[in-house]
């Protein structure tokens, strides 16, 4: 299949996972309080970022989606780096030099140590809006004329789900018990949403052009029994993770496109042992509660092929997701992550094929998609450990963080070179 012309093929990945030396961070003092596997140098992308650019040319990638590390623009409340503010501009022009249209996230799960030292409640709060539009505000001044395409918070739910939830990952909030009254009625979701809308504002009166969206982790969900409180379950966990807050922001208008983030396909089943009635049937799940506790509890998995990070591998239920957002939004889409995490280096060509063709059926049938990007370019930390190995290039760190084509470059860039999924395999 023939994509439309102009059409976006690139890669995203986030600051704190890739460039490395971000000590500011509040994930930093996570790693150190949990003792889990420390980030420091990253992928070193701060330092070869150069690199990076030469693998997207050589991916020949039209489009490439990374974030700005707040804590290292900031490293202290109201102190903003200028010298990190004209790097991350000078990056941007050379990414659009070499013809790779730059999208840039404004906060990808890692927000500075001193956000929280100074409000530690974070945002059960309306503190952090203020600090987070100042930033908005220097990061979109630094790189007027560089970008125009922006996302302001990546996955929201899943970083409030596993920040202010389940207490997974910092500031390890645990309100699983209360998580309606804590995220609807007590308005944690309304204030992420307040800043995002504040942030259109901003890089709207920056730059008009400008197209602003946020990108939502979206699985495609099925009901674990064909079974009516089944079908409700889902809806309520549908509405709570994927729709509530989009729909907030398409009420607001501050939505120009809808950015998807799309890895895989759970079952949902109706129990009053969890929130929201629903036991949502996801791989971390199983892996939380054992196998044998999770089956006792009606849990499901559907028997597909699984990845690294135990997700089921669901290509098909990208063109349904995609289907739906088209529907429910009627807005332009973009794949803004979709990969999966393979150590075997043998997997990622099938998936990047069978995900790239469900996506062209999608479009077929209507929906407006105008770019797909891979996560992950290069190998990077995976959010506590580094053994998740998502990139279409691997590192080398004892090689001086040398990349490496893997399994699926190839695929990618026969892709991106025609324009076109390659349908026949690449052997
Ligand atoms: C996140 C990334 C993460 C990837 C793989 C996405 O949910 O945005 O930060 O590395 O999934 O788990």
């Amino acid at each position: 299949m023939a994509f439309p012309e102009g059409f976006l093929w690139g890669c995203s990945t986030a600051a704190y996972q890739v460039e490395g030396g971000n000590e500011g961070s509040n994930w930093a003092a996570w790693e150190r309080r949990k003792g889990l596997e420390p980030c420091g140098p990253a992928a070193a992308s701060w330092e070869l970022w150069r690199e990076d650019v030469r693998c997207l040319q050589d991916l020949h990638a039209n489009a490439y989606r990374f974030s700005v590390e707040w804590s290292r623009v900031e490293p202290h409340p109201g102190e903003y780096d200028e010298a990190v503010l004209a790097r991350y501009a000078l990056q941007a022009k050379a990414l659009r030099l070499a013809g790779i249209r730059p999208i840039v996230c404004l906060h990808h799960f890692s927000e500075p140590a001193w956000l929280y030292e100074r409000h530690p409640k974070g945002w059960l709060t309306d503190e952090p809006i203020e600090p987070f539009l100042r930033f908005t505000e220097r990061v979109a001044a630094a790189l007027r004329g560089e970008v125009s395409d922006w996302i302001t918070f990546n996955e929201p739910m899943v970083w409030l789900l596993f920040g202010y939830g389940l207490g997974f990952w910092p500031p390890g909030f645990r309100r699983a018990l209360t998580l309606k009254s804590t995220f609807i009625e007590n308005g944690l979701i309304d204030r992420v949403a307040a800043a995002h809308n504040g942030a259109y504002k901003l890089l709207k009166a920056e730059d008009p052009k400008a197209r602003v969206s946020l990108a939502q982790n979206v699985v495609d969900l099925e009901p674990a029994r064909a079974h009516v409180g089944d079908l409700h379950a889902l809806q309520a966990w549908d509405a709570f993770m994927h729709t509530h807050l989009l729909d907030l922001l398409k009420s607001a208008g501050t939505l120009d496109y809808v950015a998807v983030n799309y890895y895989t396909r759970i079952y949902v089943r109706a129990s009053r042992l969890f929130p929201l009635g629903a036991l949502a049937c996801y791989g971390e799940l199983e892996r939380a509660l054992g196998p044998r506790l999770f089956r006792w509890l009606g849990g499901r998995r559907g028997g597909r092929a699984l990845t690294d990070m135990g997700w089921e591998v669901v290509p098909e239920g990208l063109g349904r997701v995609l289907g739906r957002l088209h529907r429910a939004y009627g807005l332009p889409l973009l794949v803004s992550e979709n990969g999966l995490a393979d150590a075997t280096g043998l997997k990622r060509e099938d998936f990047l094929r069978e995900h790239v063709t469900a996506m062209g059926a999608a479009m077929a049938q209507g929906a407006d998609v105008f770019g797909y990007l891979h996560w992950s370019l290069v190998d990077n930390y995976e959010w506590g450990s580094f053994a998740p190995r998502f990139g279409l290039y691997s590192v080398d760190k004892d090689a001086a963080y040398k990349r490496r084509p893997a399994n699926g470059a190839k695929l990618f860039t026969q892709i991106a070179k025609s324009n076109a999924s390659c349908l026949a395999a690449n052997k």
